[in-house]
């Protein structure tokens, strides 16, 4: 692996290509060291146990290579793992859930914000608390939607079958009257015109993948560019545990470009 310092940004799958998108758009001249363990996707429905467990591999694997900073683009990852993460690296090390948080209060005018995620995102209240914290008389709809991430993962966001489970998940929420609907999951992005289309308009869908690349650049990289010069054109590396061409072909779509997909089979890269 190049010892050129990088962004690492880690996800159970695909989800995290959109905050990775989000990285090379607001900082082109950085590297990003991309790791999503499909093989093991997804982790919303896993344990804490579980889900700590392989965010840690994942963790172990990237920190072989100089990085100067760690993106956990996982909201169910950061839900569980954030704190301990930060006090592990000595690093920059960032999640999800403020920032979406953040963007979503700042967006919200009736104070009437919906949050959908996985089952474990939403069971642990991440959002609500620091949506609470940030404006205490919120009021705050927590929907978990366990279907949305297979769509993405099995590379079906366009399709009509899409749009049949968006529609009969996000039932619940239309009848909440709310002006924002945080989308608490990266995967989550690549759903979002048909999440729009059954929301309906008045409703303002806010992409903690914007957010969070907008903080990595305000908050980190002022600090973490001192460590190396930056790259001209930054070659990304993108590793999956799962299956390389279906990794390759949704990461192309999305992100509108070549790229290069390696195998890692993540359990074996435990040696820390
Ligand atoms: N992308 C992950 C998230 O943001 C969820 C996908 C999964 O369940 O693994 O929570």
């Amino acid at each position: 692996m190049s010892r050129e310092y990088a962004i690492a940004v880690i996800d159970s799958g695909v989800g995290g290509l959109t905050v990775a998108k989000e990285v090379m758009r607001q900082l082109p001249e950085e590297r990003i060291l991309y790791v999503g363990d499909n093989a093991r996707c997804p982790y919303g429905s896993k344990s804490p146990e579980e889900i700590r467990a392989f965010s840690f591999q994942m963790i172990d694997f990237v920190r072989q290579t100089p990085l100067k900073a760690l993106v956990i683009a996982c909201n169910t990852a950061t839900a569980v793992v954030l704190d301990e993460a930060m006090a592990y690296l000595p690093l920059p090390v960032i999640g999800v859930i403020e920032p979406g948080a953040r963007a979503a209060v700042q967006a919200t005018k009736s104070g009437r914000i919906g949050v959908i995620g996985t089952e474990t995102t939403i069971r642990t209240k991440a959002y609500e608390r620091a949506l609470l914290r940030a404006q205490p008389d919120l009021f705050v709809s927590g929907l978990a939607c366990p279907d949305f991430v297979p769509l993405v993962e099995n590379h079906l966001a366009s399709s009509d079958k899409a749009r049949e489970v968006v529609k009969e998940t996000l039932a619940p929420l239309i009848r909440e009257e709310l002006d924002t609907l945080i989308l608490g999951c990266t995967h989550y992005p690549l759903l979002a015109p048909i999440i729009q289309e059954v929301m309906g308009d008045r409703v303002r869908l806010i992409n903690s993948a914007e957010e969070t690349a907008r903080e990595l650049s305000s908050q980190i990289i002022a600090e973490a560019k001192s460590r190396n010069s930056v790259s001209i054109q930054p070659e990304h590396l993108f590793i999956t545990s799962g299956d390389r061409d279906r990794f390759r072909s949704i990461a192309e779509e999305w992100l509108d470009c070549h790229v290069e997909v390696q195998h890692h089979s993540l359990e074996k890269s435990v040696e820390a």
